[in-house]
This record gives structure tokens, sequence and C-alpha cells, in this order.
């Protein structure tokens, strides 16, 4: 397990290419599973996450050939429908291979996935939604079991108490797409990743209307062949280098840029006084000068993505004055707080809600990550801290960020990667 050394303090200057977007390629990468040809993708960003998925897809009869930044996918083998425990735990985003599996071969097993560090993550209503399909759903020793003859179209409503769903909606697009007839998903979830997953589906020979909206219309058709997609940047990526050019006080490009996904980002950064302009290919960020306090809440796209949050209060924790952070999609997701306080940020957390007091520098200290976006949070006020910052079990940042201390060195940043030997104190004359 490897750990990372920053020393805080420079400001970063320079361009940032952007990746492909992990959360668009994980569910697209699943629906290749539907195919009846080989699939091709660019723009795939060289992560753990992606790797796993990789060989869930290969243990699920898919040849997976990686060249760079594309992904070769076809499907050779349809008889294993069992997604097991030890891939699935690995990674959430594995549960969308039960859709497919389940419209294309009649069968899926998949692990339940448990909870994680952003705390309980229900896949009630992608069971739900599958099931007003026409599956058939029980629960046998950990695992997910569907079953159906052929899906039948349906009206299904993906709104839960949190808002919609993005990898249920994922699923239920997914098997809607080979399902008899049509099928209406009301409150779908509206993130571009689904945006780019229906697109990815169409260029299959799908029939959906509406992908990026809250209502989708899917024509179910007979089969789907195999395509050549590229993936959508990194919204999520890109929103953390915005965050991090500004915590730097820095002048950063970012390139490419979707800046029509992340309005809702660049508002809450102009609000805390980053000047951001939109650029020919991309965005460039700029600050020089003293933050201001500005309140946000996570919401469903187009509002500001909770995936955003821990990077934004980071900012915040900068900021002259109070500003109120509040989770609307995941309540517990502020792990980051006990850390960024390690580092001298004043917050207070009441329920789903944080109150950062803006205080006039970062300390370095020794951190740790606790998940993905979390450990992009540390990186972020490390950059910004007087001294030096250690910031340990980066796994979680290699699951969603490549190289991210290679990409933020090219820009002025001072980060180091070594491994994380982690000594056991033991007792004087304590026998190993
Ligand atoms: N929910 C339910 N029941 C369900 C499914 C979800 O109640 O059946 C709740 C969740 O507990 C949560 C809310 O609905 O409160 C939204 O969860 P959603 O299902 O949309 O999350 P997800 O699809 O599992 C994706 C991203 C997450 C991102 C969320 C929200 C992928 C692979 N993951 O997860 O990304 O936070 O949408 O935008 O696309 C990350 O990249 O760090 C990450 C966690």
């Amino acid at each position: 397990m490897d750990k990372l050394i920053i020393q805080g303090g420079r400001p970063l200057r320079g361009v940032i290419p952007i990746q492909g977007s992990k959360n668009a390629c994980l569910p697209i990468m699943a629906a290749t599973l539907l195919a009846e040809a080989p699939c091709t993708l660019h723009g795939v960003p060289k992560l753990a996450d992606i790797d796993a998925l990789g060989v869930l897809l290969e243990e699920l009869g898919v040849s997976v050939e990686r060249r760079q930044r594309t992904l070769k996918l076809a499907v050779t083998d349809r008889s294993n429908c069992h997604a097991r425990y030890e891939l699935v735990r690995k990674m959430r985003a594995s549960i969308c291979v039960l859709g497919p599996l389940l419209a294309r071969r009649g069968y899926a097993r998949v692990s339940m996935p448990g909870g994680c560090a952003i705390g309980a993550r229900p896949v009630d209503l992608h069971l739900r939604g599958l099931a007003t399909l026409g599956a058939k759903i029980e629960l046998d020793g950990g695992d997910v079991v569907a079953r159906c003859q052929r899906l039948r179209g349906a009206e299904v409503f993906m709104g839960g108490p949190f808002g919609s769903t993005v990898l249920g909606t994922a699923n239920v697009m997914m098997a809607a797409a080979l399902a008899e007839g049509t099928t209406i998903i009301e409150c779908a979830a509206c993130e571009p990743e689904v945006e780019d997953l229906a697109n990815f589906l169409n260029a299959m020979g799908a029939r959906i209307l509406g992908g990026g909206t809250p209502r989708i219309i899917i024509q179910g058709v007979e089969s789907l062949s195999g395509c050549t997609h590229t993936v959508i940047p990194d919204r999520i990526e890109a929103g953390t280098f915005m965050c991090a050019a500004a915590i730097t006080n820095g002048q950063v490009s970012l390139e490419p840029v979707r800046l029509d996904h992340l309005m809702a980002v660049v508002d809450r950064l102009r609000a805390v006084g980053v000047f951001v302009e939109k650029t020919a290919t991309g965005v460039e960020i700029f600050s020089a000068r003293q933050l201001v306090p500005a309140d946000v809440t996570t919401q469903p796209y187009p509002g500001f993505p909770t995936d955003l949050q821990a990077q934004f209060m980071a900012l915040t924790c900068l900021a002259e004055g109070n500003s109120v952070i509040t989770e609307k999609i995941f309540p517990d997701r502020f792990l980051h707080v006990a850390e960024l306080s390690r580092m001298g940020a004043q917050i207070r957390k009441e329920g789903p809600t944080a109150v950062v007091t803006g205080c006039k520098r970062l300390i370095g200290a020794p951190v740790m990550a606790s998940d993905l976006r979390a450990s992009a949070a540390l990186v972020l006020a490390g950059l910004a801290a007087v001294g030096q910052t250690t910031v340990s079990r980066i796994y979680h940042l290699d699951r969603g960020y490549e190289r991210i201390e290679e990409r933020l060195c090219a820009v002025g940043a001072d980060i180091q990667r070594v491994p994380d030997e982690v000594a056991i104190p033991q007792l004087a004359g304590a026998v190993a």
C-alpha cells in the first residue's frame, strides 16, 4: 500500500489533461454483455475500478483487451452468470452487470453489495425496477438471484428517498433495451453518465429516447450489435482539479471538459471568488485572492454533485467566514471532516450538514484516506497546507484518479508516492 507525501504551499500553474469518465465507463463496460459483436471503447481511464470490472467481465465470459485507453470487449462464453462476492465487494458498481445478464441470458446471480465508507448503499430500487419488467428476484446466501423468460416493457419509477438512482437507472435501461415492448422510466437519473450510456446503447442498435432527462423511453429490440464509442470526459475529475487550482491560488487549464456538465460546480466556485472561464477545448481556473464563504447542498444532477462535496469542503476551509455544506445524497458522507480537522480546519457537523468556519491556513499533518473523494479532498488540503501532509491508504485514490500525483506535479505540486510501511508497535520483550 502506498502513501503520498505532499509539501504544501505551491500554486498550480499549467494544463491538466482530463481523462474519460470512470462512472460513465463502468456501466458502459457492463452493457457490452448485451452485445452480439465486439465493442470498442475509447477514452477509458487507467484505474483500479476499471480493472476490477474488467476482471469480473472476464469471469462472465467477456474477452477484455486493453491497448492504452482503448478497450475491446467481446462476449465469448455465456455460461457463467455469477458475479461473486470476492469481486463485487471490491467495487459496488459491479451491480450494473445485473440488468444486462438478466436481459441477455435470462439468469443472473450477483452478490449483494454491502454498505461502504460513504454510508448505506441499498439496491432496492434496482431490484424493484427489474421486477417491474417481469424478473423473478430472490435473495440466496447473500446473492441476488434474478430470472426471467423475456423481460416485458413497463412503466418504472426510479425515484427514492434521496432522489433517483444513477446505477439503478442504468440497470433498468440496459435490461429494457432487450425487453419486449416499450419501457418508460419516470424519475430517471439525469446524470451525464446515464446519457452517455443511452448513447452507447443506441450505437449498438437500441431505441432509447430521453437519456439524460427524467423520462426515458425505451423501445425494446430483439438484439444489439457491437459498436465503437468514446467515453465523455470525467466531470468529477475536472471538478477536483478545479478545486485544486482554486485552493492553491493557482491558474490551471483543464481539457477536454464539458463545462455544461459542471454548471452547479462553476456556480459555487464563482460564489467563493474563483474565476472560471470557458476556453475553446475546456476551462481555465484562476484564483488570486481571499476566498469568501458559500453554502452548498449536494443534489442529483444538474445540482451540485455529492462526488465533489469533500473537495469543495476542503476549499471552504480557507474561505473567510462560515460555509454551510449539506449532503442530500449520502447523508453520512463526512469521513473527511475528522481528517481535515487534524489539519486545523474548523468544521462542526450536525446531521447531514457541516458548518465550516474558514481559517487562515491549514497545517500539514498525517491523515488517512477513507474513500475515493475524501482522499481527493485530503490531497487538496495538503496542497494548500503549510508544511508536510502525508495521506495514507491511497488505494482509494487509485480507484478513481489516474496517477494523480504525477499530474499535479506536472503543474507545480510537490508530491511523492512512497510505500506505506506501517510499523506495528510491540511491547519490550514481546515475541513476534
Ligand atoms: N439508493 C436507494 N436505493 C437504491 C439505490 C440507491 O435508496 O436502490 C439511494 C442511495 O443510498 C443514495 C441515493 O439513492 O442515497 C443515490 O444513490 P445512487 O444509486 O444514485 O448511487 P450509485 O448509482 O450507486 C453513483 C456513482 C457514485 C455517486 C452516486 C451519486 C458510479 C459507479 N457511482 O453511485 O460515485 O456518488 O452515483 O451521484 O457511477 C464515486 O465516484 O466516488 C461515487 C461514489
